[in-house]
């Protein structure tokens, strides 16, 4: 059955208001179920955890719920989910931990295609340690990030190696699995930064190759709040993280600082429900239903993303970056005779929502030499896009292209 665009747009109210989002890698619109299950968490009696009133032990469940919402998305253990409010705080929480356990001598690998959340972390805590931090490289025509170059970079020393499942700036889905095989030859930690690939198809750790994932729901019609898996929950009850004395001391638990959103968790259940429920016909449990909908919404999104490319790729007055075999509905150009900026400006103004700088994709812009005129715009794709949307882009940044010439004259 064909994806049915209609319902799913029901199911955002934001969408009513009228604005085109090609920004969803920024952060996707909000689902009603997830807006519903924050209002009724915030308008219940809740207490902090605890097993002695009904309050309390509705916050024990909200976080067992996501615990175990996240871990069917992921395919994964619900005792291997760290909770957190972001992706880069929960990054920097094992790069610290692990990073006390590095000598000099030993070797980190991080890629200049990932965001900056899994490259800092991981370089500060190197340098912290006086650990050597290893690069790998990306193919500056055409966007890949060659697996085979790993063999070289990783060795008997190598601690970790941080790589994305999908590249923020221009969409590219690495081949994972054969990274985490050099990796694992070695005895490295494999990190892999999920945050843009898994709002756009099914996603398994254990195929992946992942030792640890970390998704952020806000990319996943959820609220701002992120999680941290572990393929094996054994990993976390092997590290110690910095922590309060009266904290909790179980895993994984004690990666989890303060007190958590109880509502914004109930939102991250809601979020996955939401996701499960994106292919009606889909039958069996959770798990099932969740691959079922997300292989339907990335059906819908490749589709979408062959007319936006074949689309550009018609206009002369645009430059778009990479041209990855596997990618993420993720597309980034340039107007000519404009900045991005002012290129994201104009479309604004007419309704259409994208981004432009270097989206935190720091070392794939500065690489590109392109950083420092101001990056690129971003157009990224999401199930509740449509192909008239595309369509409309395409017209508009005509549009705009005529006017920068004209400016250019
Ligand atoms: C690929 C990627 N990784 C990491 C992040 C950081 O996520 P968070 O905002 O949850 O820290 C982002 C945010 O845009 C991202 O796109």
């Amino acid at each position: 059955m064909p994806f049915d665009i209609a319902r799913t747009r029901a199911a955002y109210p934001a969408l009513t208001e009228g604005f085109v989002h090609f920004d969803g890698a920024g952060g996707t619109q909000t689902a009603a179920g997830v807006i519903d299950a924050v209002t009724d968490a915030m308008r219940a009696a809740v207490g902090n955890r605890s097993a002695a009133s009904v309050p309390g032990r509705r916050s024990l469940d909200m976080v067992a719920a996501a615990r175990s919402a996240v871990a069917d998305l992921l395919g994964a253990d619900p005792a291997g989910v760290v909770l957190g409010p972001s992706a880069t705080a929960l990054t920097y929480t094992l790069a610290r931990t692990l990073g006390a356990g590095w000598r000099p001598g030993d070797e980190v690998v991080v890629s200049r295609l990932d965001h900056d959340s899994n490259v800092r972390p991981w370089v500060q805590a190197a340098e912290a340690a006086g650990a050597t931090v290893r690069w790998a490289e990306f193919d500056r025509h055409t966007g890949e990030l060659p697996a085979g170059q790993y063999a070289d970079l990783v060795g008997e020393r190598t601690r970790l190696v941080a790589v994305t499942a999908g590249s923020n700036a221009i969409g590219t889905v690495p081949d994972v699995p054969a990274i985490a095989k050099t990796a694992h030859a070695v005895g490295a930690l494999v990190y892999v930064d999920g945050v843009h690939a898994v709002p756009h198809g099914p996603t398994d750790l254990a195929s992946l190759g992942a030792d640890v994932l970390v998704t952020s729901a806000y990319k996943w019609s959820g609220p701002h709040l992120a999680a941290m898996v572990a393929a094996d929950p054994g990993r976390w009850a092997a590290l110690r993280p910095a922590k309060l004395i009266p904290s909790s001391d179980a895993a994984p638990d004690r990666f989890e600082y303060g007190t958590p959103s109880f509502p914004l968790l109930a939102g991250v259940t809601a979020a996955v429900d939401h996701l499960a429920g994106l292919d009606p016909d889909a039958v069996g449990d959770r798990r099932a239903r969740l691959r079922a909908g997300l292989a339907a919404a990335q059906a819908h999104e490749e589709a979408l993303l062959d007319r936006l490319l074949t689309g550009l790729a018609e206009r002369p007055a645009i430059t778009v970056y990479g041209t990855p075999a596997r990618r993420c509905p993720t597309v980034s150009f340039r107007v000519a005779g404009m900045s991005p900026e002012a290129t994201q400006e104009a479309l604004g103004a007419a309704g259409f929502c994208l981004s432009s700088g270097d989206y935190y994709a720091y070392e794939y812009f500065q690489a590109m030499g392109l950083r420092d005129s101001g990056g690129a715009v971003r157009a990224s794709i999401y199930h509740y896009n449509t192909a008239d949307e595309v369509d409309r882009l395409l017209t508009e940044l005509d549009t705009v292209a005529d006017g920068g010439e004209r400016m250019a004259r």
